[in-house]
């Protein structure tokens, strides 16, 4: 299977929203990251629910919603009306992560788990039935344009011997820090989506950028 691409609008130029998304609509993009930041779980804020509804307007690809926000069930039905397509929860941020998983596939969204760096891909065995995409952070959470976690490469090989030991064909999508150095190996390793933010839309030709991400 080819790698599949995500490009997170975290990088894109706000005051061009409408022309990110057509780019992005006429590219090889399998789905368009949305990166929300409520400046309690993660130090930083990015944009909310108004912003995702514009993007959605104009988008023609799935858009894949990366919830970095404390308590994320409060916000579930708002993500999926205003037209996420998947919705991911941060493990960390969720005691009752099983229940939440259910309340996304209940409003007709695709699970996600998203689960940070120092977090064990063990404590997904138990809800790996429940799962459609689990988006294994190789920076912390945060912020873009930081660098790649080396351990990431062998973390992604044990989620996805802990998938097929489970008969989960939950996807695995690498975020944060993902160029074309690590892309290989990240999908040798067993990746299906790579999250590409400063890397896509920092470079001089964002479209052919995500060419190479799909080809390699
Ligand atoms: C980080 C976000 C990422 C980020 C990736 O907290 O979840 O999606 O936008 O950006 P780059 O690719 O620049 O690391
Ligand atoms: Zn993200």
């Amino acid at each position: 299977m080819s790698i599949q691409v995500a490009p997170s609008v975290l990088a894109a130029d706000f005051a061009n929203l409408q022309s990110e998304i057509e780019m992005l609509n006429a590219s090889e993009a399998n789905f368009i990251h949305v990166d929300i930041m409520d400046g309690l779980f993660v130090p930083n804020i990015s944009f909310g629910i108004p912003v995702t509804e514009a993007i959605h307007q104009h988008a023609q690809k799935p858009l894949d919603v990366h919830l970095m926000i404390q308590d994320p069930d409060r916000y579930l039905k708002a993500f999926r009306d205003c037209g996420a397509a998947i919705i991911s929860v941060h493990l960390e941020a969720c005691p009752h992560l099983h229940r939440t998983l259910q309340a996304i596939r209940e409003l007709g969204a695709k699970a996600g788990v998203a689960i940070n760096p120092h977090t064990p891909v063990e404590l997904l065995s138990e809800v790996a039935g429940e799962i459609d995409l689990v988006c294994m952070m190789s920076v912390n959470p945060g912020f873009g344009g930081q660098k790649f976690i080396e351990n990431t490469f062998e973390k992604v090989k044990r989620l996805r011997s802990l998938l097929d030991s489970k008969g989960s064909q939950a996807l695995i999508e690498i975020d944060g820090g993902v160029n074309l150095d690590n892309a290989s190996r990240l999908k040798e390793c067993g990746a299906d989506v790579l999250v590409a933010g400063s890397f896509v839309f920092k470079s001089k030709d964002p479209q052919n950028t995500i060419s190479q991400l799909r080809s390699i």
